[in-house]
């Protein structure tokens, strides 16, 4: 409280994108990708976006990890400008990219070794076998990630996104090839990893489903270029299941996401 006013504004927020506007160079010319964004997301939130296909939401969290830098406006993470990749966002993606060579333990202790050099050896493996426990793959930890299903795979690899304790998880579709129930699991999985060990996620999707039960605010992007069209905040229990989905409160913000996308892609799209 006793803060310099113009450092409270960045502290009050994990993440703070302000303005941020950015077009690539095409052969064709600049092609506009994000106009004047800006998303805050509190310490500890779960914050879901969705938006039309192609609207720029893949640029959005190449920029919050650092990967690229905006043509205008800035990023903020924990009260810095972020400029450069960071070793305190942890990333997943729709193929969980494991290595066939290592096994399941080592996959998950990998970003240890790079962030904790350290870190004795029985401690990284202590840690990544605490978090393969959580996800139900405790047994499995010496197989090869060929060895197991693709739900089992993005389990793993959801494992090694947060095993250095990212400040910021950043999850761009991860759930997006597995089968309806398996993601259904996923979810679940997912909200039981934060209940656990908080931590603060941006998570891109094109299920609004996923959008509600996981998130504390689902972010609706406009076409590109991408503004932020609709903030929703979703006031489900934190100890919400898949049934609470089904309740009248839930088919409401789903019904009001479902008019949102509309309107961000002006037509009547094919996002479910
Ligand atoms: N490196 C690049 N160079 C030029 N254009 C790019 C580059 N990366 C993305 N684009 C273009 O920028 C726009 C936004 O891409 P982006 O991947 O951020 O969209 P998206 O919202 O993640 O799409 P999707 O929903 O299909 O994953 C697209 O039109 C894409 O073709
Ligand atoms: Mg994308």
């Amino acid at each position: 409280m006793s803060r310099v006013l113009g450092l409270c504004h960045h502290m009050s927020n994990l993440i703070e994108i302000k303005g941020v506007t950015h077009a690539y160079r095409t052969k064709a010319g600049p092609l506009p990708v994000l106009d004047n964004l800006n998303v805050s997301v509190p310490e500890g939130e779960f914050c879901a976006v969705v938006g039309p296909s192609g609207c720029g939401k893949s640029t959005l969290t190449r920029l919050v990890a650092g990967l690229m830098k905006p043509d205008q406006g800035e990023v903020w993470l924990h009260g810095e400008r972020v400029t450069s990749p960071r070793k305190t966002v942890g990333m997943a993606f729709q193929n969980p990219v494991l290595l066939e060579w290592r096994t399941i333990l080592d996959n998950v202790i990998l970003p240890l070794e790079i962030v904790a050099p350290r870190m004795p050896q029985r401690d990284r493996e202590a840690r990544a076998m605490h978090l393969l426990e959580m996800v139900g793959l405790k047994g499995f930890e010496r197989k090869r990630p060929s060895e197991l299903s693709g739900g089992m795979r993005q389990r793993a690899s959801l494992c090694r996104s947060i095993v250095h304790k990212p400040d910021v998880l950043i999850m761009d579709e991860p759930f997006g090839a597995l089968d309806a129930f398996t993601r259904e699991d996923l979810w679940q999985t997912m909200r039981d990893l934060r209940a656990a060990e908080p931590f603060t996620c941006v998570l891109i999707t094109h299920d609004l489903r996923e959008s509600v039960f996981l998130g504390d605010q689902v972010i609706v992007l406009s076409g590109r270029p991408a503004r932020t069209q609709h903030v929703l905040r979703v006031d489900l229990p934190a100890d919400r299941t898949i049934d609470s989905l089904y309740t009248p409160e839930a088919a409401e913000m789903l019904h009001l996401l479902r008019d949102q996308i509309r309107i961000a892609q002006g037509r009547d799209g094919d996002i479910h």
